[in-house]
């Protein structure tokens, strides 16, 4: 990591930082009362957690990374941009909407090109999974989205299985796996289209009550 994102770690994190603690998270308090919030799992540079950010004022937005350089990265953005509705956490994201998030809370989680783990003996890593599904469908509002996105095809069977066998989420979208225009191209993503990979992206709706 170079000089500029070390001190944006330094100077920037404090200022854009979720709260400390196990507690769950005082959404309202964080973003204001009645404002929708959605949390990004897996923001790596932050391009998708950036323009959407910037794009959508009113939708406060909690990101989660565990890798430094692309949290430094996001920050710089942040502050450049002078955004003030995206709030940051250097760890696990999965494990913030167990511990930290409550039932029916968010408006969208988003997951674009989780680690892919191809490998058949490293595939229990892979973030979305069964236990994943159950757990957002919780963590969702009644209307609530998910949207999921990767260029790697098995992992994009395993996403559609998961998604399709969770009681709590229903399948959107009307059957179109293509980007929708809302969702920026990300880093990983325009290194995977340079490749030839084909991109599937699945939104799985909560149901209203
Ligand atoms: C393949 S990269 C994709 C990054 C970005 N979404 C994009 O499309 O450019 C996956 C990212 O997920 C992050 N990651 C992996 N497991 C995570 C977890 N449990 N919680 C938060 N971030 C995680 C990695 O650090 C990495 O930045």
């Amino acid at each position: 990591m170079g000089v500029t994102r070390r001190e944006a770690l330094d100077t920037l994190l404090d200022r854009f930082a979720l709260p400390d603690g196990d507690d769950p998270l005082d959404l309202p308090a964080l973003f204001g009362t009645g404002v929708p919030v959605v949390l990004e799992i897996g923001f790596g540079a932050g391009t998708s957690t950036l323009a959407m950010a910037e794009t959508d004022p009113g939708t406060g937005v909690l990101g989660a990374d565990v890798h430094t350089p692309g949290v430094a990265t996001l920050l710089l953005g942040l502050d450049q941009r002078g955004l003030s509705n995206v709030r940051v956490l250097v760890g696990d994201g999965r494990q913030l909407l167990a511990q930290r998030i409550a039932p029916a809370s968010l408006a969208g989680v988003r997951v674009y090109f989780p680690d892919p783990w191809p490998k058949g003996r490293h595939h229990k890593r892979r973030l979305v999974d069964a236990g994943f599904a159950a757990l957002v469908a919780d963590r969702l509002a009644p209307g609530g989205l998910l949207h999921c996105a990767t260029d790697w095809e098995p992992y994009a069977e395993q996403m559609i299985a998961v998604l399709a066998a969770e009681p709590g989420l229903v399948l959107a979208g009307e059957g179109s796996r293509e980007r929708p225009d809302w969702r920026p191209v990300t880093r990983y993503e325009a290194r995977g289209l340079e490749r030839g990979h084909r991109v599937t992206d699945l939104l799985a709706r909560r149901p209203a009550a």
